[in-house]
């Protein structure tokens, strides 16, 4: 029996790994306390989604209500499973800003000590499993902010002639920005998976996400940007957009291609790796262009609150590199851009989030 341990198995990732690898032929073994109803209200809660798992995948997955602090119930999933996990793909976290300045310790608690829980268990009881850890670019703090940027019409540009002008690598620093409490916890947790890569010798990669997206999202104001944006404009909700005129840019990356990069690290993984994992120059948006392409596909117009202030360590402009996973991993591609998440998000949704 080969076993994939998903934590955040109810989340929009974590959702999306139980259901590939159950495809691929995985015994799928999710933990999930569905504390995103916690942080984000019943807007957040990934209940829904869980409900939908277990329906589809039936016997294939098997559901723990654990919450990934508690070292305890951990142990007793890993000792159940021992070596027959084959991969461990962390996603559950705290995945928002401006929740972590609410509740520094639960943030930290959640995403740095959890991912601690997580990779030491795995070091005792499944050493040879691939263990991926779904990392943020909010690592790289502030520092985008500091690229010369030039303002377009709809969006801020990088000057063409920079290093970064296809997209930001793994080789900016990490060190000496401002990370939000949420990129501090982030940062810990990341450079946890690296040692245990390169200390131990463990098979593990941070992937730090851009905007990862999907139909599966529980679309909440503090996160999950695209899906929360197309839900305005479907209830006629109004959006609160701050800072940078609108013209801050994002690249998206559906769900479906995160999973495909999973699976090929899974399949040949390597140790300590780091990469970022976004949309690219293949998928991105400023928030002006996704509110262009949404009033495009929903036929409704936008309700749109621009606040003056940014929020605290946002991103003005953020467009990954990929080509460092590309060359360790030539035969992926990526398969959707912003037009195609958000027709795919609104058609998911367009029974269950209906126009006020
Ligand atoms: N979605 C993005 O745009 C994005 C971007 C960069 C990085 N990430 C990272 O990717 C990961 C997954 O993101 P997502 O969008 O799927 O998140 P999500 O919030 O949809 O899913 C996370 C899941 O983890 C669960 N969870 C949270 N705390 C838990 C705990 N203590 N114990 C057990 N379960 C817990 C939540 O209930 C939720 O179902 C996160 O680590 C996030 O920081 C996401």
């Amino acid at each position: 029996m080969s076993v994939a341990l998903v934590t955040g198995s109810a989340g929009l990732i974590g959702s999306e790994a139980a259901r590939h690898f159950a495809k691929l032929g995985l015994q799928v073994v999710g933990i999930d306390n569905d504390m995103r109803k916690y942080f984000f209200g019943e807007d957040g809660s990934t209940a829904w989604s869980l409900v939908r798992l277990t329906s589809e995948l039936g016997d294939a997955y098997t559901h723990y209500d654990v919450d990934i602090r508690d070292r305890e119930m951990l142990q007793k999933i890993f000792e159940r499973y021992g070596s027959d996990i084959s991969l461990v793909i962390h996603t559950a976290a705290q995945p928002s800003h401006d929740w972590a300045a609410k509740e520094p310790f639960t943030d930290f608690d959640v995403n740095a000590v959890g991912t601690v829980n997580m990779l030491e268990f795995t070091r005792q009881h499944c050493p040879e499993a691939a263990f991926i850890f779904t990392s943020t670019n909010k690592v790289y703090g502030d520092t985008p902010n500091r690229l010369p940027l030039v303002e377009q019409e709809t969006r801020w540009e990088i000057d063409p002639s920079h290093p970064f002008a296809d997209g930001i690598t793994e080789e900016m620093s990490i060190d000496g920005s401002l990370h939000s409490i949420f990129g501090v916890s982030k940062v810990a947790a990341d450079v946890a998976v690296q040692e245990y890569g390169r200390y131990f010798g463990m098979k593990t990669a941070c992937f730090r996400g851009g905007t990862l997206t999907g139909p599966a999202h529980s679309a909440a104001e503090l996160h999950g940007f695209l899906a929360y944006l197309m839900r305005c404009v479907m209830e006629g909700r109004t959006y609160n957009l701050y800072g940078y005129k609108g013209k801050m840019v994002r690249d998206a990356i559906h769900s479906h291609d995160v999973l495909t990069a999973f699976e090929a690290f899974f399949r040949a993984p390597r140790s300590g790796e780091v990469y970022n994992l976004g949309g690219g120059r293949f998928s991105n948006c400023s928030h002006i262009e996704a509110f262009a392409i949404a009033q495009e596909i929903t036929g409704h117009e936008a309700q749109i609150n621009y606040v003056e202030q940014a929020r605290i360590g946002d991103h003005q402009w953020y467009i990954s590199d990929m080509g460092r996973f590309s060359r360790h991993y030539p035969d992926w591609r990526m398969t959707y851009d912003v037009p195609a998440i958000l027709r795919e998000i609104y058609e998911a949704n367009v029974g269950k989030w209906t126009h006020q």
